[in-house]
């Protein structure tokens, strides 16, 4: 598949996805949501990608929803657009997304890097749901995923004040999982990847499925998903394999089955 606003690259297992709209700062129009919902259903479906990583440039993750697209927009454009099936279809992605975000991640881009399972910051990187300061509010999941990911109090601040924080504050509040100086950001997030890529894809499959659940139900139903979803691991040739391994002093050798 070609794309017109993203570029995509494989490196071993780790697929790349990167934003590529750098004169509007990489604004995510329709279009580009599209390609991106497309691309990482297309990595979600190779099997020889075990991980995706997304990415936007050195200045700019995405500076959020394209304002010329959505200046336009009626209610009823929003509503029979389907845009919002699109995140959805993000957040059904079984394989681990790492976002790596340098520069400005606002509105929109910071609601796509939360979308992501894990998130890497450059030292430059900004975060931030500035939607009061034009009129509307986060519309991609921000009020929702923000304040699970960093509590009320400081999700209302950020949002009521459309104010951004640093990355270090974005550590500090347990928004990103790291900084990095921009020229390792890549490196970083790469690593991360190779990590995960190398465990039991069934078993990250299955972990990351059970961790997406705990963001969205009791703990008495999540803890009886995760314990399914336990039981099944031991059908798995890799399960066993890995228990066995352990027992005999020597590394697993992992098929992926
Ligand atoms: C469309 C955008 C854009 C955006 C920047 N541009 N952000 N175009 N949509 N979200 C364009 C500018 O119009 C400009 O185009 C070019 O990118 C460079 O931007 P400047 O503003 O000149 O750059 P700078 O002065 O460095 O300021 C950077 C910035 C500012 C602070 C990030 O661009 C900004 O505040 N952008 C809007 C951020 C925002 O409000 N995001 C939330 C959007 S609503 P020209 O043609 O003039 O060169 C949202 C809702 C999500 O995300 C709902 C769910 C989908």
């Amino acid at each position: 598949m070609s794309y017109q606003n993203i570029l995509i690259t494989k490196e071993g297992p780790i697929g790349i996805a990167q934003l590529n709209r750098p004169k509007v700062l990489n604004a995510l129009n329709s279009e580009t949501m599209i390609e991106l919902v497309n691309a990482f259903e297309e990595f979600d479906k190779d099997q020889s990608v075990n991980v995706i990583i997304l990415t936007g440039g050195q200045n700019v993750f995405a500076a959020g929803a394209d304002l010329k697209e959505m200046a336009q927009a009626t209610p009823v454009d929003l509503v029979l657009g389907r845009r919002f099936e699109l995140w959805d279809r993000i957040r059904k992605i079984s394989k681990p997304i790492i976002a790596a975000v340098s520069g400005y991640c606002l509105g929109g881009g910071n609601e796509l890097a939360m979308n992501c399972d894990i998130i890497i910051a450059s030292e430059t990187a900004t975060f931030g749901q500035p939607e009061v300061n034009v009129g509307i509010m986060p519309g991609a999941g921000g009020t929702q995923r923000l304040t699970r990911a960093v509590g009320k109090y400081r999700s209302m601040e950020m949002i009521l004040t459309g104010k951004s924080i640093s990355a270090e504050e974005a550590l500090r509040i347990g928004l990103v999982n790291k900084i990095v100086p921009v020229e390792s950001l890549m490196d970083e997030a790469k690593k991360i990847a190779s990590e995960i890529a190398s465990k039991p894809p069934i078993s990250v499959r299955a972990a990351k499925e059970a961790i997406v659940r705990a963001q969205d139900t009791t703990l008495e139903v999540g803890l009886e998903f995760e314990r399914r979803a336990f039981y099944l691991l031991f059908a798995t040739e890799d399960g066993k394999e890995g228990m066995k391994a352990f027992l005999e002093k020597r590394k697993p050798v992992f098929k992926g089955k």
